[in-house]
């Protein structure tokens, strides 16, 4: 019978097995329900290795902090990038973008690398830091009278502000009046939250054509992201411009295609921005002590800066090296990604092979993935003490700069915290967005008065339907008000 199915059997030097108890799906619902109890509850029946079949593929898990280096270092047998090219193509439904089959020659790695990191990163900074405030004080401004509080949920507030703001910084202004171009891209931003929704699915390979709101979603996107739409904006990021250009040059993609490439673009630099962006000012917002000591930095660095808040239209600016000097948000920030993060790392053998680990070593087949799923080591009590609470300065040491030895069994690690993956294929828009968030609190702080409508307010749970896949949602919103500072 389970021959039937295809089921593996355990071959001597394989990692201990777990067949699951459903034919093809295996452990796939178990996984699905709760990744970080499943694989807990594995680690503690079969150790620091062992392999779950999940939808007809077979996953061996590394869940020893220690080994994570032999998955990094790998590079011979282990492939990165076709799962993410297949993925992306999957999702966004452009063609693949592998340059072994042939439509492109680009280099999408070495194009993010090049448009977001380095001399590019100081104008992404300064374009955002202009659109956070044209977006919060100009964009919104309907809502403010003097004087007054407007109540919002936060997690509709981030989306927004976060979403104009990151649009505008990637993809330009359009030569429209303002009340048009916001409308166009709250627009988008509905479109986005139906393709999202919809997002793990599509990961998990269910064909688009089974959402038929996503899917128009989705198209409406690429339409709104041709090329020809994107020429009739001005201050298209180096990103969007190089990217549009190495489409026209060095890919056979029709247009629609390469719209979608970009589509692919906006999602990344939005899915888990927002919600990261949404746990860092939440848990602000409930711990009273973090607020005081991120609203001191804040007040020291503009004055250090020499910059004044006020109301008279005249923008806030700080810099990159500005920004950098702010441990304390860089602490908060990273505890509250560290709370939220349900990333994956993969990759899949090209070959058959022997997997060194520490002490021991294990052949894995051609075709397998083997994964990391560092949840387990952000909640690990032995790394990170009491790890379901928010400790605002846990990513600080005693000279209150940056923390970066943590240990277990008394070793110091070298991996313990890894909300943008890890080697190779680590986010490449890392810093980015560890400084759009710092440049929205720093805003936020500057400009308006700001608390929760309840200040007992239960911590909302996480999402699991993005398990896997970055940074997890609140599984429900929390209202907040916030009113204008007299400045
Ligand atoms: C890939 C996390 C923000 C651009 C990734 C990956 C993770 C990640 C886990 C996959 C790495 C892997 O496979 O090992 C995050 C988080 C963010 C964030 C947690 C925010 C808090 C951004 C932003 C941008 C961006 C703001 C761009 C503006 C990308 C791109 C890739 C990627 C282009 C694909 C890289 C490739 O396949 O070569 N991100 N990311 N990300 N991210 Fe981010």
């Amino acid at each position: 019978f389970w021959f039937l199915f295809g089921r593996r059997r355990r071959r001597q030097g394989e990692p201990p097995l777990e067949n699951g108890f459903l034919p093809y799906l295996g452990c796939a619902l178990q996984f699905g329900a709760n990744p970080l109890e499943f694989l807990r509850e594995k680690q503690k029946k079969h150790g620091h290795i062992f392999t779950c079949q999940v939808a007809g593929k077979y996953i061996h898990f590394l869940t020893d902090p220690f080994s994570y280096h032999s998955l990094m270092r790998q590079g011979k047998h282990l492939d990165w990038k076709k799962f993410h090219f297949a993925t992306s193509a999957k999702a966004f439904g452009h063609g693949s973008i592998d340059p072994a089959e042939g439509n492109t020659t680009e280099n999408f790695h070495h194009t993010f690398i090049r448009t977001l990191q380095g001399n590019a990163l100081d104008a992404l900074i300064e374009a955002m830091m202009e659109n956070l405030q044209y977006v919060m004080l100009q964009s919104r401004a309907l809502k403010f009278q003097p004087n007054t509080w407007v109540t919002e949920g936060l997690y509709t507030f981030c989306c927004q502000v976060m979403f104009e703001s990151g649009f505008l910084t990637l993809f330009g202004k359009e030569f429209t009046k303002r009340e048009t171009e916001r409308a166009r891209i709250l627009n988008a931003l509905e479109n986005f939250m139906e393709f999202d929704r919809i997002f793990p699915a599509l990961v998990a390979g269910l064909p688009i054509h089974l959402f038929k709101s996503a899917h128009s979603a989705r198209e409406k996107l690429g339409e709104a992201l041709l090329h020809k739409n994107l020429l009739k904006r001005d201050n298209l990021s180096e990103l969007v411009m190089l990217r549009m250009f190495l489409n026209d040059t060095l890919s056979t993609f029709d247009d629609m295609e390469k719209a979608k490439t970009h589509v692919a673009v906006l999602w990344a630099s939005q899915a888990n921005t927002i919600p990261a962006t949404f746990w860092s000012l939440f848990y602000l917002l409930k711990n009273p002590e973090a607020m005081r000591a991120a609203t001191e930095e804040v007040q020291s660095i503009l004055e250090s800066a020499g910059e004044k808040i006020s109301l008279d239209g005249s923008y806030i600016s700080l810099n990159r090296k500005q920004l950098d000097n702010m441990p304390v948000l860089d602490s908060i920030i990273k505890e509250a990604m560290r709370l939220s993060s349900a990333s994956m790392t993969f990759r899949v053998a090209k070959e058959d092979f022997t997997l060194h680990l520490e002490n021991s070593f294990y052949n894995i087949r051609k075709d397998d993935i083997v994964a990391l799923y560092p949840q387990l080591l952000h909640f690990d009590p032995e790394i990170y003490a009491d790890p379901l609470t928010f400790k605002y300065n846990r990513y600080l040491n005693e000279n209150k700069e940056e923390k970066t030895d943590f240990y277990r069994n008394g070793r110091k690690l070298k991996y313990y915290y890894m909300p943008f993956g890890a080697g190779i294929a680590k986010c490449p828009g890392r810093l980015f967005a560890v400084h759009e968030i710092k440049q929205f609190l720093v805003l936020i702080f500057s400009y308006f008065e700001i608390d929760l409508v309840d200040s007992n307010v239960q911590c909302p749970s996480l999402d699991q339907s993005r398990a896997g896949l970055g940074i997890l949602q609140p599984s429900n919103d929390i209202d907040f008000r916030y009113r204008l500072k007299c400045l």
